[in-house]
């Protein structure tokens, strides 16, 4: 009998898997505890709020460690981002290089993806991300949470030229984004104008969504320019994360596809947003080319995606054979 046994009382996480065989003493295959010391440290005790989140971001790993050990199963350490990026190989035939354009709620990165293990990120956020700054939006305005879905309901019904707001960035050679000047310049529209009617918060989310369509347009211009300099030309244009679900920012990402000779590839919006699936076809991928991780892999709370492994550099392709001297034909 092998069981496996999972302890969350206070501030560890910790699994375990253990035999109980018919006769004798049981045996324990793996013991693995994740202290939460360093989260309460700062409050001279165990604030229940902090473990609680603690153990939802522990759990998975301790328990994937101990599954891979007890089924003599590979394990791999799948990157976030890296799932991301790969996850439309999942549903669709899109071989390397391709143009990655990720915005979620966190990220906002332009990456060349090269092959498993094999990204160059060309342009990221220097301050907000775009969903956070569609969520910033929301609250301002008294939408709801997750803010990106209901500031695209309410900006289809609103006049995008109403408010004057900034592109940032825009025209630099580079593929980076700031958007934290755009958040502040609508905050100020916003002040000046209180308190808002329901046509000013209409106004305001149409304008917002299209400083933000204008902003994408002109990043991701420069972002594939540097693509086609650096690594030719992309088999596509890939967009994942929850910001790709926005109808206007999807329309303008087919155009700049178009643009630059190549395709959208849109995973399906359950696929875009965070899933298991793409971690589980990330490690597909990384297992296919022998790239599995040690079991005391460790969690990073921050980890670029320059930092997964990738797979050993091709072999030199072979010496030509010598030519043949032999005398006999
Ligand atoms: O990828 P995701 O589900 O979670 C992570 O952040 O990792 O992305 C969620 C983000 C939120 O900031 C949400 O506001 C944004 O995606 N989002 C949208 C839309 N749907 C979700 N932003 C703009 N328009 C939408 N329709
Ligand atoms: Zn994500």
């Amino acid at each position: 009998m092998i069981v496996l046994g999972i302890e969350t009382t206070c501030d560890e996480t910790a699994a375990a898997v253990v035999e109980r065989p018919l006769a004798g003493h049981g045996r324990i295959l793996s013991n693995i505890v994740l202290s939460q010391v360093n989260e309460h440290a700062a409050f001279g005790g165990v604030v229940p709020e902090i473990a609680a989140r603690a153990h939802v971001e522990a759990i998975d790993m301790v328990i994937a460690k101990a599954i891979a050990l007890v089924s003599e199963k590979p394990l791999m350490a799948v990157n976030h981002l890296e799932a991301h990026a790969l996850s439309a190989r999942l549903t669709n035939d899109v071989p390397f290089p391709y143009c990655l354009f990720l915005a979620s709620g966190g990220h906002t990165q332009i990456v060349a993806v090269i092959g498993v293990g094999l990204y160059v990120r060309l342009g990221t956020t220097l301050d907000d991300a775009i969903g956070e700054a569609f969520d910033k939006t929301a609250k301002l305005l008294g939408l709801g949470y997750p803010g990106g879905p209901q500031v695209e309901k309410e900006a289809v019904k609103g006049n995008p030229t109403r408010f004057m707001l900034p592109r940032p960035m825009a025209g630099r050679p580079h593929a980076d984004f700031s958007l934290s000047g755009l958040k502040t310049a609508l905050r100020l529209e916003a002040e000046k104008i209180a308190p808002l009617r329901d046509e000013d918060v209409r106004d305001l989310c149409a304008s917002f969504q299209q400083a933000i369509v204008d902003v994408i347009a002109d990043r991701l211009r420069a972002g594939l320019r540097m693509f086609h300099e650096q690594h030719g030309k992309p088999s596509a244009l890939v967009a994942a994360g929850g910001v790709a679900a926005n109808e206007a920012i999807r329309k303008v990402l087919q155009r700049l596809a178009f643009e630059s000779g190549t395709l959208l590839v849109v995973p399906p919006a359950e696929l875009c947003t965070d899933n298991g699936a793409m971690i589980a076809w990330a490690g597909a991928e990384r297992l296919a080319l022998g790239l599995t991780d040690a079991l005391d892999a460790k969690p990073h709370a921050r980890w670029p995606l320059a930092d997964v492994t990738r797979p050993p550099p091709e072999p030199p392709p072979a010496a030509p054979p010598a030519p043949d001297t032999g005398s006999d034909g």
